[in-house]
């Protein structure tokens, strides 16, 4: 009975303290102002540990190993560049104010897988900015921005550049 009493009075407390915390308005959530490590911390993991499981479930159609690595590029450039940039273009002033802040891809996704990408493109990211764009396209295209943005990291701005005219 003791034991219970313990417990159930610890829990009331915390429940207090975290109530307390989120109605009294304490947190920052400016978005110039970065958050706490632990924070930075349970936001990463939650991520990563959310979005994985879910893009190794992704099965990628026949179809997409003949898909040509350039061809994502030129809606790339209308859709991700503002906030990603590109080779040899800088992402849009307003992106430098987003948090958390639009990764460069250039360098970031050498660790992602395609499914990885496609996962994310399709679904976005809840409260980050990283928008989805599942009702905006079609599988296809989707397959192939994540075919062009794995191939960011080895893309020149010149060939960029050719890619996006086309
Ligand atoms: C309005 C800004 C914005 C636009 C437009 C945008 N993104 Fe993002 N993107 C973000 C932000 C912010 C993040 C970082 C999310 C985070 O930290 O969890 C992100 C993350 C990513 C990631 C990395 C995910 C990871 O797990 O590391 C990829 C890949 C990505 N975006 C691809 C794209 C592609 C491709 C497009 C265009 C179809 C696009 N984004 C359009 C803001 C944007």
């Amino acid at each position: 009975m003791k034991i219970f009493l313990t417990v159930f009075s610890t829990l009331l407390v915390l429940m207090i303290l975290f109530l307390g915390f989120i109605f009294s308005g304490i947190y920052n959530v400016a978005a110039g102002k970065p958050d706490a490590p632990a924070i930075v911390w349970v936001l990463k993991t939650v991520r990563r540990n959310s979005i994985r499981p879910r893009a190794d479930k992704v099965a990628i159609p026949a179809y997409v190993k003949d898909v040509p690595a350039y061809t994502g590029f030129s809606r790339f450039h209308e859709t991700c560049e503002p906030c990603h940039g590109a080779p040899g273009v800088q992402q849009a002033g307003f992106a430098k104010g987003m948090y958390p802040h639009p990764p460069d891809l250039m360098k970031s996704v050498k660790d992602l897988s395609v499914r990885h990408i496609f996962w994310v493109i399709r679904n976005g990211i809840k409260t980050t900015g990283m928008p989805s764009f599942e009702k905006t396209l079609t599988d296809k295209e989707l397959w192939s921005l994540a075919v062009s943005v794995k191939h960011l990291p080895v893309t020149s701005p010149r060939e960029y550049e050719e890619a996006i005219k086309k």
